[in-house]
């Protein structure tokens, strides 16, 4: 079973993809209750696909792997995608949880606090690359290799991950800077896509609790770009994953 978390679709679609070509499933991790306990027995396979944030994994996922249990002789690997590097995630996975073997995937960035969205050509370029290295990850997957970590790290990996995952999670992660414009139509959109529950309608307008994973579906997917983080947000452009199959093998169907 592949487990995952996502919040504008990329990590949705490694997942599924990775799942297609393993022969498995993939199961959101947010909808899995925080009562169940899981447990890999041995020979089964436990595959892991999430979004890098601030170089480490999302809380829910961190939360997640507390109530997983891998019997010895199970498979176990992560897909983490990232915009651009995934620091030293991996080694905190393999300390944590013994993973025998773990990638990142490079995909559109959905990080627009600090940065911003890539322009079409570069995030396509991105997906399609990405696709390739599917392909190689889930034959890896296939035959059960052992002890692969490609993993784009990044420089000054060591504090990245640990300094400044910590501070992201400590005083980066409000829901207090979410604000929505006049522009917002009451659709409840970003009600239904936040994969936490954490929004809520009323009077027509949304209400963030703060349990904010800060995964941004909301302002990404909001049709009126009414919703902003603070003024960070405000020029910045938007993304979700919206690629056909078409879009994604490109040319080389031609
Ligand atoms: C809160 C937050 C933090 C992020 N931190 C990183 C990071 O440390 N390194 C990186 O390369 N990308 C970072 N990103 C970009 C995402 O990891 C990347 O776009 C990912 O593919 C989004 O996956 P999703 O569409 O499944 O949510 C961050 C995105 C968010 C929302």
């Amino acid at each position: 079973m592949i487990y995952y978390f996502s919040g504008t679709g990329n990590s949705k679609w490694v997942a599924e993809t990775l799942a297609d070509r393993t022969h498995d499933s993939a199961v959101k991790i947010a909808d899995i209750s925080k009562e169940e306990n899981i447990l890999i027995k041995k020979d089964s396979v436990f595959g892991l696909v999430f979004p890098v944030y601030a170089w480490n994994c999302p809380e829910i996922v961190s939360e997640f792997l507390k109530r997983v249990n891998l019997e010895k002789g199970a498979y176990s690997y992560a897909v983490c995608t990232c915009g651009e590097e995934a620091g030293l995630v991996m080694s905190v996975l393999k300390a944590r949880i013994g993973i025998c073997s773990g990638f990142s995937v490079v995909m559109p960035n959905n990080y627009i606090v600090a940065g911003d969205v890539d322009d079409e050509d570069e995030a396509l370029k991105k997906v399609r690359e990405a696709d390739r290295l599917l392909d190689s990850i889930a034959l890896s997957i296939n035959v059960r290799e052992k002890g692969r970590f490609d993993v784009n790290k990044g420089k000054i990996a060591v504090i990245k991950t640990f300094a400044a995952s910590h501070f992201f999670n400590k005083y980066a992660r409000s829901a207090k800077p979410f604000t929505t414009s006049y522009d917002c139509i009451g659709c409840g959109l970003c009600e239904s896509v936040c994969p936490t529950q954490n929004i809520v309608l009323a009077d027509g307008m949304p209400f963030w609790d703060d349990k904010c994973q800060q995964c941004f579906a909301c302002i990404h997917r909001c049709p009126e770009r009414a919703i902003d983080y603070g003024k960070f947000t405000k020029k910045k452009g938007r993304y979700y994953f919206n690629y056909t199959q078409e879009q994604i093998k490109g040319d080389q169907n031609v």
